[in-house]
C-alpha cells in the first residue's frame, strides 16, 4: 500500500478521501493550514477510522515548511485538494485567487521536485466547461472558463499536464469534479460552509432544519424539463473513490490524465427539492426568484472516460445524496427526529 499526503486534507471532499484512502489500505498524511475546516475533524476522522493520521500545520505556499515537512514521510503521492473555491469570491478578488490556487500550487510542485515526489491527483472543477455547447460533456469539449475561479483551475491543469509531458512528473491526475454533496453515511464528518450557503443542497439543509425558512429556486425559465437548472450531483463517497482509484492507477502506471468525476444524471433544482422531500420526510418551502447571474441552464457528465481508465463508476443516487446531506445537517443541529 501506499503513503499519501493530501493538501487540503482536512476539509470537506479531502476529509471523506482521508476516511476512504484509510479503510483501502493506504497511509495518510494531512496537510492543511485550516483556514477554511474544523479544527474538530482530526478527531473525528480519528473516532471515524481508528487511526490518528499525521498533521501538518502549514500554508501550500510556505515551500520551505512544506518542503521540510515532505521529508518527514516516505510519500508515494500527492492529492492536491487545498484551494479557493467560491467563484464570486475569485470575482471580486481576483489576486487571492491566484496567489492562493496558482502560486500555492506551483509552491507545492517546487516543495515535491525538492522531495522528488512525482505523482499528483489534482482536484480541478467542472467549471472548466464554462457554458457547454451540450451534455452530456466529454472531457473534449471545449474549456471555457468564465470566472477567476475556473480560470485558476485550467490553468493549474495546464501546468500539470505540462510536467508530465516533460517528465518531471511521472503521474498525473485532472480530476474535473461536478457537484459533490452529501456526507458520510456516518455523519462524523460532512460539509461545513461558512456564512450563508452558495450551494444548494447546504443551503436545502439548512432550510429543512429551520434555519432558513424558504429556498430561493434562480429561475423556472431555462430550456429545461422543468425550467429550473439541471446538475451533476455526485456523492462524496463517490467523489473519494474515485480519488482513491485515480492515485492507485497513478502508482501502477507513468501516466497523465484528465477525466470527468459526475453520475452522468442530469438533476434539476426541483428534482432535488423532491428527492429531498421523499428521502426525509420533510418539506421544502420554495419561491421562485429570477436567475442567479453566471448560472448555466445545464451540465452534467460524460462519465465514461473514468469507468473505462479507473473501473471507478459513480454507485449512490440522489436519494442518498440528500439522505446523507441531511442526517449530517440534523446531526450537527441538535435534531434527532431524522
Ligand atoms: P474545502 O474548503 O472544504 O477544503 C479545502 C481545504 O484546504 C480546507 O481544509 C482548507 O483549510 C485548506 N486550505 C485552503 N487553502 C490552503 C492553503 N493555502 N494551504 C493549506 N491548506 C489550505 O473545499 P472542498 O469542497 O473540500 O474542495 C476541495 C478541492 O476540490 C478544492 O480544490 C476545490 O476547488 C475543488 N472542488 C470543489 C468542489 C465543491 O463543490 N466542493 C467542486 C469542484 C472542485
Ligand atoms: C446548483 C443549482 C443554481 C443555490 C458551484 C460552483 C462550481 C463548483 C460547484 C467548485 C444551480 C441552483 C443554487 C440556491 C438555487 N464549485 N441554486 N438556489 O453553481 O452548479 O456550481 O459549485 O468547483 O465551481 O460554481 O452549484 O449548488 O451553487 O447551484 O436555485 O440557493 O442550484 O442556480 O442551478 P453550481 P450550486
Amino acid at each position: 500500500m501506499a503513503c499519501v499526503l493530501l493538501t487540503g486534507g482536512n476539509g470537506y471532499i479531502g476529509s471523506h478521501t482521508t476516511a476512504v484512502l484509510s479503510e483501502r489500505g493506504h497511509d495518510v498524511i494531512i496537510l492543511d493550514n485550516f483556514s477554511n475546516s474544523g479544527r474538530d475533524v482530526p478527531d473525528r476522522l480519528r473516532r471515524l477510522t481508528g487511526k490518528t493520521f499525521p498533521i501538518i500545520e502549514a500554508d501550500i505556499r510556505d515551500t520551505a515548511t512544506v518542503t521540510a515537512a515532505l521529508a518527514e514521510f516516505p510519500i508515494d503521492a500527492v492529492i492536491h485538494f487545498a484551494a479557493l473555491k467560491a467563484v464570486g469570491e475569485s470575482e471580486a478578488d481576483p489576486l487571492l485567487y491566484y496567489d492562493m490556487n496558482i502560486v500555492g500550487t506551483i509552491r507545492l510542485l517546487e516543495a515535491m521536485q525538492a522531495r522528488n515526489i512525482r505523482r499528483i491527483v489534482f482536484s480541478s472543477s467542472a467549471t472548466v466547461y464554462g457554458q457547454p455547447d451540450f451534455s452530456p460533456i466529454p472531457e473534449d469539449a471545449p474549456t471555457r472558463v468564465q470566472n477567476i475561479y475556473g480560470r485558476t483551475k485550467l490553468v493549474m491543469e495546464n501546468l500539470i499536464t505540462d510536467l508530465a509531458r516533460t517528465g518531471k512528473l511521472l503521474g498525473a491526475a485532472n480530476l474535473r469534479y461536478f457537484n459533490p454533496v452529501g456526507a458520510h453515511p456516518s455523519a462524523m464528518i460532512g460539509e461545513t460552509p461558512a456564512g450563508v450557503p452558495n450551494n444548494l443542497m447546504p443551503y436545502v439543509c439548512q432550510v429543512a432544519s429551520g434555519i432558513r425558512p424558504f429556498l430561493q429556486v434562480f429561475g423556472s425559465d431555462y430550456d429545461t424539463p422543468d425550467g429550473t437548472g439541471v446538475r451533476d450531483y455526485i456523492h462524496v463517497m463517490d467523489l473519494a473513490q474515485a480519488h482513491a482509484a485515480a492515485v492507485e492507477h497513478l502508482l501502477a502506471n507513468d501516466t497523465a490524465f484528465t477525466v470527468n468525476l459526475g453520475t452522468g444524471i442530469g438533476i434539476s433544482v426541483l428534482d432535488l427539492v423532491h428527492a429531498f422531500e421523499h428521502a426525509n420526510k420533510r418539506k421544502i418551502e420554495y419561491k421562485i426568484v429570477p436567475r442567479r447571474p453566471g448560472d448555466v441552464a445545464s451540465y452534467f457528465a460524460n462519465p465514461e472516460a473514468a469507468e473505462k481508465l479507473l473501473g471507478w463508476k459513480a454507485r449512490l443516487g440522489i436519494e442518498e445524496m440528500c439522505r446523507d446531506a441531511w442526517v449530517w445537517e440534523a446531526k450537527r443541529g441538535g435534531i434527532n427526529d431524522v
